[in-house]
């Protein structure tokens, strides 16, 4: 990595701000995945090991510059004090600060001794955080001695806390999360182990057309299923029926089956899907085959038996696999067997390197029990998605050069 890593910075008795990507669900109250808290744990650990004075900043929700109560990250420091005691058998306090900047903040984090740690109220609570406004993120810069950035999550966002902040520190320096993201990312995008599959799904091709464009000058095979797919095969003159299609994207997706072709990539398509007649989970439903016209009052809404057949050559044959955006419908149970399918393949290919991004497919090898046979589970929506799209990320490229 070009850019300083928490490694090489000197932690003891310094006051440490380390903005995470605290943004987890809630439902009332209630985390219902934990996963952005524990990943951060290496991080902290380092940092309370090497007796820093630990501060931690994120954003939750999009509060719009206001206080609201069900976005605040007390929750978060309740369970954040759980995970660390565990981590050192002992018990932790994590204080918590009811304001991110000003006053209170201040003290709190004036009165922090080594090895403890301190979590500051959501930054989004401040207009000014997502405004980047300097005068804010000076007052962030003036809680803290070193700057570590560990939220890969937001560093596609150039925000008081992950770009602005880095004008006021001394230096500013990737958490061990970011690195491992950015090492494995990166690295895929680079110098990937051949044969490269990437396996892009989801339901509308303007979200991810970008990354397609920019990964069929990197892959060597692309596997296109979801919503996505029937806007490719109407570029190929296919009548797919009720299908999604987005009509002014069909240009888009001709180009890029073009681009695929001049460049030798083998760009598959789902050659059979599940049909229903209606977008429900009791819909009725048909295996459909060919390049034939669907039925006019049908809708894809998973991909068939022959697809996956198609797809499995290809992904145990891999030695990169990157899967980002699910198959099908697969919050309805009818129409998730593709993707559960895709994620027992990537999972069962131990030879190759496996990288899960995206919410959805992230969701979906949870969902299928096999995360733990995944090389690395993103916790980067957008912000992964930008990184594959070739773009560089704001609050990466604030990073103290080594
Ligand atoms: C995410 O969940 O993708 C990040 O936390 C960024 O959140 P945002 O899209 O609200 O900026």
């Amino acid at each position: 990595m070009p850019k300083l890593s928490i490694r090489d910075l000197d932690l003891a008795n310094k006051r440490v701000l380390i903005r995470v990507d605290f943004n987890v669900p809630l439902k009332d109250g209630v985390i219902t995945d934990d996963t952005r808290i524990r990943e951060t744990l290496p991080t902290l650990e380092y940092a309370l090991r090497h007796q820093a004075k630990v501060i931690l900043c994120s954003h939750l929700g999009r509060p719009k510059g206001r206080p609201v109560e069900a976005m605040s990250l007390r929750p978060i420091a309740t369970r954040l004090r759980q995970l660390l005691d565990k981590l050192f058998n002992e018990s932790e306090n994590v204080a918590f600060s009811p304001d991110c900047v000003g006053e209170v903040a201040k003290e709190m984090s004036r009165e922090l001794e080594s090895g403890q740690t301190l979590l500051l109220e959501n930054l989004r609570f401040h207009k000014e955080e997502e405004a980047n406004d300097p005068a804010f993120a000076k007052q962030l810069a003036e809680l803290c001695d070193v700057y570590v950035n560990d939220a890969f999550g937001s560093a596609h966002r150039a925000h008081a806390s992950t770009e602005g902040i880095t004008h006021f520190v001394a230096q500013s320096a990737a958490g061990l999360l970011m690195e491992k993201e950015l090492n494995f990312l990166g690295k895929v995008l680079t110098e990937p182990d051949r044969p490269f599959v990437a396996i892009i799904g989801g339901s509308k091709i303007s979200g991810k057309i970008d990354v397609i464009d920019n990964l069929l000058d990197k892959a060597d095979t692309l596997l296109i299923g979801g919503g996505m797919a029937y806007t490719f095969l109407n570029a190929l003159g296919q009548a797919t029926g009720k299908s999604l299609i987005e009509a002014d994207k069909v240009d888009v997706a001709k180009a890029a089956l073009e681009k695929g072709n001049a460049k030798g990539v083998k760009l598959l398509l789902p050659v059979d899907h599940v049909l229903a007649d209606k977008f429900a989970a009791n819909a009725k439903t048909q295996i459909f085959s060919g390049k034939g016209a669907f039925p006019a009052d049908w809708m894809a809404l998973d991909i068939g038996p022959a697809t996956i057949d198609l797809f499995a050559k290809e992904i145990a044959d891999a030695r990169t696999i990157l899967w980002n955006g699910p198959m099908g419908v697969f919050e309805l149970a009818p129409f998730a067997h593709g993707t559960n399918a895709i994620a027992e393949l990537v999972a069962a290919n131990n030879d190759a390197t496996s990288i899960v991004g995206g919410g959805d497919s992230v969701a979906a090898v949870h969902q299928a029990g096999v995360a733990d046979r995944i090389t690395h589970i993103s916790t980067g929506g957008g912000a992964s998605l930008e990184f594959l799209e070739g773009k560089t990320l704001p609050g990466v490229a604030a990073l103290t050069d080594k």
